[in-house]
Formats: C-alpha cells, structure tokens, sequence
C-alpha cells in the first residue's frame, strides 16, 4: 500500500514535471520519493538550479518561501500549508527595522534563514546553521545584529571573536528546550557514544558535545567517524535516518522531546494531494518583496 502511493507519486511527478525537495527531518517515506533531500543550507542552494516548472517543498513555510525567492519563476508548493516555524514568527518586520535606525544604526543584520519573507526584507545578509560562521567571517562588517536565534548567534559569536554580535531573545523552541541535565543524563546512559547536537541549543548542552553542527554536518559526521555509537542531539528523525543509513552502528536521541511538530505535519498523502491538485499552498510573493527579500539570500549563497 505505501510502496503503490509512492510508485504514483513517482510517476506522476515526472509526468507534470515536478521538483520534490524535501529537509532532512521529514519521515523516511517522503525522503525516498523526494528528488533532492538535505538540510536547510543544501535545499536553498538546490533551489536556484531546478529545471522542472514546479518544486513542492516538504518541510515548512520559510523553506518553500526561499524556494520562491530564488525560483520565483516556478510554481512552488508547501506540502501542508500548517507547517511554519515558531522561530521564524519570533520579530516582526517593524521590529527590526526600528531596532535599525535607533539603537542598531550601524550594525549589519544577519538573519537566520529560519525568518519570513516580510523580515528577511530589512535584513542584510541571511545564514543558515552549516554556513553561519563562515558568512560571518567573510563579511565586512564588524558590528552585527544576530537575529533571531540567540544559541546559533552565541555559537558564531564564540568561533568568531573579531566580530562585535549583538544578540535578541529568539530561537528555536524544541532545541532550546534541551537542558544540560538531560545531555549528561543520555552521556551517563551511553558512555562510549559520541555526542552529535546543533548550535540552536543552549550553550549549556553544546559545551558538552563532541561535534557540534548543522543537520547535514551531524549526519556527515556520524557517517565518516570510526566511532560506533552516537547521541543525536537534533531532531529525533536524524536518529533514525541515521540508523537505516548506518546499520553497523548506533544511534540514540538525546532526549525525547526533540520532536519538531511541525515538521511532523507533512505526510505522504498531502505530497500525493499536492501533486495531484488537491492540497498543498501556492506560495506567491510580490515582486517587490521578493526583490527586497532576495538580496540577503543571493549574499548567503556568495559568501558562503
Ligand atoms: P538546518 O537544516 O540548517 O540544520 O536547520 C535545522 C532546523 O531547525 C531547520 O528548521
Ligand atoms: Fe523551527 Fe526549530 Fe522546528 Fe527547525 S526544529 S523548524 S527551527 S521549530
């Protein structure tokens, strides 16, 4: 039964030419009907080179937006038009803007891809966890505002001691959630494994990792390493992607609650009702937003 939707799915995006991109903590049968599948940095860098007329995007609602931005030519589509990110929701354009002109005048913003369209308008140049350290270093500017994960800033902030980072109240909710407690908890539990985790958690649980990095840094990682056993200190999908891809070792989560909802949203039947015009959501920007928005992507994927 799952194997006859996927064979339709299948057939039927090469039928209609159709791009599926789906991030890396979508469930595994997504990931296997999915023409490219990676991280955030990965999808965003796909999305430029895409020659079919339409990309669906299995992940959440900033990620097809950038999609949009850097194909605006394409019909791009959220799989489930419910899937966002808190994060991204966290400042509002205003906000940043007025931040801007009274107590930032002179600092660069960087944002954190996981924003909106309508932020990402008053930003400067936009980041994503495998690039922001060396975005940071490559820009010109001293004086940055870090928006809006203050985990990821203060981790870039620390690899790049020449750069004056201000940081803002923002992150990431399910990351950020993780205490100390629970890392050296799933260290005492495994103590030949290897802790694995990205920079949106708390310095608190970073200081204690082995390797500390994006989604596609932590599973390139756990691949390459002659290490057997590891703690996965990201989303729990990573901890069973990474199983079926390496059976010879092991692979525990470091807590149970590294559960992203939204990006649980998605299944194989809303890819099936996207592709087949029954669900989904077309996004459509303006073509002054995406003008404006562009610019700091355009700068993330030159510096990078
Ligand atoms: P990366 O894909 O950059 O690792 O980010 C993880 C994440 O939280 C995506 O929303
Ligand atoms: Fe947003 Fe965090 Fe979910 Fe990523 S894991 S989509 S940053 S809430």
């Amino acid at each position: 039964m799952l194997r006859d939707i996927q064979d339709e799915i299948i057939r039927i995006k090469k039928e209609k030419d159709i791009c599926i991109l789906a991030h890396s903590y979508q469930s595994e049968d997504i990931l296997e009907v999915a023409d490219f599948t990676g991280d955030s940095y990965a999808l965003s860098v796909k999305a430029t080179g895409i020659s079919n007329k339409t990309i669906v995007m299995c992940g959440v609602r900033f990620m097809a937006e950038t999609a949009k931005l850097l194909s605006p030519d394409k019909t791009v589509y959220l799989a489930n038009p419910d899937a966002g990110c808190p994060m991204a929701e966290q400042f509002s354009k205003e906000y940043i803007a007025n931040l801007r002109k009274e107590e930032y005048k002179d600092y660069a913003v960087v944002a954190y891809i996981n924003t909106t369209t309508d932020l990402k308008t008053v930003c400067d140049v936009c980041v994503t966890s495998s690039s922001a350290v060396k975005i940071v270093k490559n820009m010109p500017e001293k004086d940055i505002l870090f928006i809006p994960d203050c985990n990821l800033g203060a981790y870039v902030a620390e690899k790049c001691p020449e750069k004056n980072i201000k940081l803002l109240n923002g992150g990431c909710p399910v990351h950020a959630a993780i205490t100390k407690e629970e890392a050296l908890e799933a260290k005492a539990k495994h103590p030949e494994a290897l802790l694995l985790v990205h920079p949106e958690c708390k310095n608190e649980v970073t200081s204690l990792a082995d390797f500390a990095g994006s989604t596609a840094d932590i599973m390139n990682f756990a691949k390459s390493s002659d290490a057997k056993e590891f703690i996965i200190g990201t989303e729990n999908s990573i901890v069973q992607h990474l199983q079926i891809m390496c059976p010879d070792k092991k692979f525990y989560a470091m807590s149970k609650n590294l559960i992203c909802n939204d990006m649980k949203l998605t299944t194989l039947s809303d890819v099936y009702n996207t592709i087949t015009g029954n669900g989904g959501e077309e996004i459509i920007l303006s073509d002054d937003t995406i003008e404006k928005a562009v610019k700091c992507i355009n700068k993330m994927i030159e510096l990078g």
